[in-house]
């Protein structure tokens, strides 16, 4: 099963999968991060679409069209902004992750990639993020046999380091 989970370095909007998921704001309306990465890569199409769903709320996921990237599908999804652990930022985050699954197999997506959500802007400490990405995304593979491969895009090495730890911690 943890075959299909993979870290990768680099630049998710020049990756050849299925779909892409964004680290989107509730409004769904572009910003900075990862999040200007895919609009920017993606071109107006994209957030023409993103303006007619109305938002995102915390933990959900929405799909569009990718446009002009690389990858068919973009999954915007919505992680909890760091506050310090006692406002249900695990859970948040663990549910972003498992929508985003439930979205991509709903649309038949076979492979799948990842930012590492709310590390950015967001603040979250990338360690526990890590740990929560790599047990939900594993627990989700265990019982859905139709996602081929999942993708952990990371853009610091450190992140990376943090991911490949989490990914063996969940094995
Ligand atoms: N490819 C892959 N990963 C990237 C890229 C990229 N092109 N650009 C940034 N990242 C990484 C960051 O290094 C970080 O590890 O994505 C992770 C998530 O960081 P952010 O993009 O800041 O997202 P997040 O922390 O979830 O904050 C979301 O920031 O950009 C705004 O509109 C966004 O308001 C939302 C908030």
């Amino acid at each position: 099963m943890n075959e299909r989970i993979e870290v990768v370095f680099g630049d998710i909007t020049k990756l050849e999968v299925d779909a892409i998921v964004n680290a989107a704001n509730s409004k769904l309306l572009g910003g900075g991060g990862v999040d200007g990465a895919i609009h920017r890569a993606a071109g107006p199409g994209l957030l023409e679409e993103c303006r007619s769903l109305g938002g995102c709320p915390t933990g959900e996921a929405r799909i569009t069209k990718g446009y002009r990237l690389a990858a068919k599908w973009v999954i915007h999804t919505v992680g909890p902004i760091w506050r310090g652990g006692a406002y249900c930022e695990d859970e948040l985050l663990a549910k972003a992750y498992r929508n985003s699954l439930k979205l991509a197999e709903e649309n038949r997506i076979k492979t799948i990639a990842f930012p590492a959500i709310s590390t950015g802007a967001y603040g979250f400490p990338v360690e526990r993020a890590s740990l929560i990405a790599a047990a939900e995304i594993s627990g989700f593979l265990e019982d859905n046999g139709s996602i081929e491969k999942v993708l952990l895009v990371c853009f610091s090495e450190r992140a990376e380091r943090c991911y490949l730890r989490a990914l063996e911690e969940s094995r």
